[in-house]
């Protein structure tokens, strides 16, 4: 019989103001979308969804979301060191935040996770919905999600297109990770010797970009 174990996984979504990430959540969680949404200020309320998985186990996806606005410098480190799931998300009608993904977003996590080892990573295109106002070239955007390791999709929040895929598809990789990394200790754990500290910082380093 399968195992039906229950984990919790911390996921935070970030990303410019504006690109959708509240609505993104809203549309995950309750199946709705709102035109006029209010912006989200300082550190986002957390959400917690069931997912059942491929293997019959389950995982609670606890999403967190964040401001753009305020950007990630001012949220507590605390907060986000451990995180092992992140959405970034821009908006395929905004170069800008797509670009701020690239120089600013991506960069900025990964320096603030003390280990971003199994860390899982989603790109999500958002507001697909309005392709005809495209500025984001989803080539450019899909080389880029292959360059960090992510996956990627274009969503809407407003006509949930691809907004269940990617949750449940960063879910499934974490699960899949998880278990490795589950091995991995299992098998450190009938080492004679623990592991030199050394060693362990440049394993961190080498999964860190
Ligand atoms: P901050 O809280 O400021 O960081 O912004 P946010 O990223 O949470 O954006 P939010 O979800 O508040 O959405 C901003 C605006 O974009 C709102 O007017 C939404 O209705 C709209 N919006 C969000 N997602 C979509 C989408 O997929 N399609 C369209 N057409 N509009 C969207
Ligand atoms: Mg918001």
């Amino acid at each position: 019989m399968a195992d039906k174990k229950i984990k919790s996984v911390k996921l935070i979504i970030v990303g410019e103001s504006h690109v959708g990430k509240t609505s993104l959540i809203h549309q995950f969680i309750e199946g709705t979308f709102d035109e006029g949404t209010i912006q989200t200020i300082g550190r986002g309320e957390k959400n917690i969804k069931e997912i059942p998985l491929k293997s019959g186990e389950k995982v609670y996806l606890e999403i967190w979301d964040t401001a753009g606005q305020e950007r990630f410098r001012t949220l507590n480190k605390i907060f986000i060191k451990d995180a092992k799931i992140i959405l970034l998300v821009y908006d395929i009608t905004d170069k800008k935040s797509f670009d701020e993904i690239v120089t600013f977003w991506y960069k900025d996590i990964i320096s603030q996770l003390d280990n971003c080892k199994n860390l899982v990573i989603g790109l999500a295109g958002n507001k697909s919905d309005l392709y005809k106002k495209q500025e984001v070239d989803l080539i450019e955007a899909q080389e880029y999600a292959k360059s960090i390791n992510a996956i990627f999709k274009e969503t809407s929040a407003k006509n949930s297109d691809a907004v269940e895929e990617i949750f449940y598809e960063l879910a499934e990789k974490y699960h899949e990770l998880n278990k490795d990394k589950n091995k991995d200790n299992d098998n450190q754990n009938i080492k004679l010797k623990p592991e030199n500290k050394n060693e362990k910082e440049k394993n961190v380093k080498k999964c860190c970009k």
